[in-house]
């Protein structure tokens, strides 16, 4: 499958900036540039060009408007994440809307121990790209503490969580437009913790929790755990979860609480836009039906405006805004939160009876790091890597797979998305790139009625010879099953 781009045409009659523009749009197209690169400053095009400061400037301001570069502040013009109109994203899921059993954990635990294997091509777990994490930093200021603050840093610290990371969690959350103190939030053991916090707060067994379909594996197995039923809702994949279909899923079923994954859901990449994001509150919160979202990756935004969170439309306190430093900082430290508006007491509770308490000294060290005032530098590095990586690994699944073949188009995160032509099974598929020393997830994990047989989740965060060697490998043994 080929990626077309048809190419530009210079007009004659293009003011000097329009040429500029057109140039480096040409080379944007041809890939000279890529996305996630830096092109040329404004003083060096205008040396390269010989034209003036202000023409490159209303160049970069052009090309800025069709969506091509973007700006940093205080480090340069960017090519954008762009992907291939002429393929299309995968099919907009269509699971029938009764609720349904959860029965996953066998097919998970079976997975789960090759996708963690590092002698393996890494395109199973969605795990960050360990080499853009602070591992030193972190690392650093944790064993200062230790030394600084021994005996503090080795007490529990009971829920509702280490005050000091409160306090730079609830400052974060202003970007995503939500305000929220220190005292509304809990700590926990990741965002998995918090999650299950949420469902157990808002559900007993039996009952019924809308999700969307696909959605995270680990969302499915802590309702699995619990006996909860799942509500699967279609899901758009730039757009997220269908509110009219909810609405009447809604309406045909009791349900106890409603599960989003509102930016950049893993493994389908959509992010509901604010319009909707708003209306989904109004809905739910008319019903007294109380909202879990997971904003685990919003802040890998490729854009550059971090997407609002649900929670910043909050009037009554019925949305649960879980999110953790998993995918930016540091999953091994396992330092997740919520913040549980109304449920607050009660999870503060639970969270206590279940784990009396989060880990301290990776709470103390997330907290001074966040403090130090790196993180700001550090995700803007991140963010670009991740849309540069994500782009390649598009092109080359575009390149490699065979025809049929549709992928999802992130704004952000590291996941994508992939249907493959009918014929294919991703489990059959799976097993044969473990031959191959390749792991990937098979679209079976996302669903509870074992939906997405012919999908796959790739995890793109990395790019490299041997990813890109894995990817055309795992094509061929595509192909050779259509
Ligand atoms: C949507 C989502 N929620 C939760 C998790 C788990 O996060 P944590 O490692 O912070 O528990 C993941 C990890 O991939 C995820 O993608």
């Amino acid at each position: 499958m080929e990626m077309t781009t048809a190419p530009r045409k210079l007009h004659k009659n293009s003011k000097l900036y329009e040429q500029v523009a057109e140039h480096i749009a040409r080379m944007i197209d041809t890939q000279t540039y890529r996305a996630g690169e830096r092109i040329p400053s404004v003083r060096e095009m205008s040396i390269q060009k010989r034209v003036s400061v202000s023409t490159v400037l209303q160049a970069y301001g052009l090309l800025e408007s069709q969506g091509l570069i973007e700006a940093k502040p205080q480090s340069g013009y960017y090519v954008r994440a762009r992907f291939s109109k002429s393929v299309p994203v995968p099919d907009i899921s269509s699971p029938q809307c009764d609720p349904t059993k959860v029965n996953i954990h066998e097919l998970t635990m079976m997975i789960m121990k090759d996708i963690f294997n590092p002698n393996l091509v890494p395109l199973g777990a969605a795990t960050p790209n360990s080499s853009l994490l602070p591992a030193d930093k972190l690392n650093r200021i944790l064993a200062s503490i230790a030394r600084r603050k021994s005996v503090d840093s080795i007490k529990y610290d009971i829920p509702p969580g280490y005050m000091p990371l409160r306090i730079q969690i609830a400052r974060k959350a202003v970007k995503a437009g939500a305000s929220f103190g220190p005292d509304e939030i809990i700590t926990t053991n990741g965002c998995i913790e918090a999650i299950d916090l949420c469902l157990r707060a808002t559900c007993k067994a039996g009952d019924t929790v809308a999700i969307e379909s696909p959605t995270y594996f680990g969302i499915l197995q802590s309702m699995e755990s619990m006996g909860l039923k799942a509500l699967e809702i279609p899901t758009h994949p730039s757009e997220g979860i269908n509110i009219d279909t909810l609405m009447f899923a809604i309406e045909q079923t009791p349900v106890k609480a409603c599960l989003v994954i509102s930016n950049y859901n893993n493994p389908l990449g959509s992010c509901i836009p604010d319009e909707n994001k708003k209306r989904l509150v109004r809905l739910l919160e008319g019903l007294d039906i109380p909202l879990i979202e997971v904003d685990i990756s919003g802040e890998l935004h490729f854009a550059d405006i971090r997407p609002t969170v649900c929670k910043a439309y909050d009037k009554k306190g019925l949305v649960l805004l879980c999110s953790s430093f998993s995918k930016t900082l540091c999953p091994g430290y396992r330092v997740g939160w919520v913040a549980a508006g109304r449920y607050q007491s009660k999870i503060e509770w639970l969270k206590f009876t279940f784990s009396l308490a989060t880990a301290t000294l990776p709470q103390m060290a997330v907290a001074e790091y966040l403090q130090s005032g790196g993180y700001e530098l550090h995700m803007r590095k991140v963010r670009r890597a991740y849309a540069y990586n994500v782009s390649r690994m598009y092109e080359a699944v575009i390149r490699h797979f065979p025809e049929g073949t549709r992928v999802s188009r992130p704004d952000g995160g590291f996941v994508l998305w992939i249907q493959m032509p009918e014929t294919v099974d991703s489990l059959i598929l799976y097993k044969q790139a473990l031959q191959a020393g390749i792991t990937l997830s098979p679209g079976y994990l996302f669903s509870a009625t074992k939906r997405y047989k012919n999908y796959i989740r790739l995890n793109a965060s990395r790019w490299s010879d041997d990813i890109n060697r894995g990817v055309i490998r795992l094509g061929e043994i595509v192909e050779k099953m259509v």
